[in-house]
């Protein structure tokens, strides 16, 4: 059995995760909407991956005993006036991300709890990725968005995005 303290972040983590998704599955609608169904195809792949971090940290916690406590996912809140909000709002939404399992990573420390550190590392990682891949897409937004057929370019390069299941599987 992990720490309480551990425990009780990691099975808020799951909420986290799961209004991750939904957040972006209402970017996703958004784009689908605005006729960008390149975007709202990212968005919609983004939404599926985490899904899967929800479901990672929900079996990381069954795996270790633990019984899992679902609670209330918050409805998505962000008002998306253009089509840069969505990518402005998607990378500060990673950082904070990044703040939570920094957070739990750092309590896991506090108390020698090893095994929640080497689950947690390819949290880690997967944060830089996707913290990159958000500022990445400001930027191109930044290049191209305001140019209707460089914009209709970028989107049909974001159609290409595919879902692939997680590389940790537990
Ligand atoms: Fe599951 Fe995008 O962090």
């Amino acid at each position: 059995m992990l720490d309480k303290k551990i425990y009780e972040l990691i099975n808020d983590q799951i909420n986290k995760e799961l209004y991750s998704a939904y957040l972006y599955l209402d970017f996703s609608n958004y784009y689908e909407e605005a006729g960008l169904q390149g975007f709202s195809n990212w968005y919609y792949v983004q939404a599926q991956e985490e899904r899967d971090h929800a479901m990672l940290f929900l079996k990381y916690l069954q795996n270790n005993g633990h019984k899992i406590v679902l609670k209330e996912i918050a409805k998505p809140d962000k008002e998306l006036k253009d089509n840069f909000t969505p990518l402005k709002e998607g990378l500060k939404h990673e950082q904070y991300v990044t703040s939570l399992i920094n957070n739990i990573y750092s309590a896991a420390n506090e108390v020698k709890d090893f095994r929640t550190i080497q689950f947690l590392d390819w949290f880690v990682k997967e944060q830089g990725e996707e913290e990159t891949n958000a500022d990445n897409l400001i930027k191109k937004m930044e290049l191209f968005g305001n140019d209707a057929k460089s914009l209709y370019m970028l989107d049909n390069e974001l159609k290409a995005r595919v879902y692939t299941a997680p590389s940790l599987v537990l």
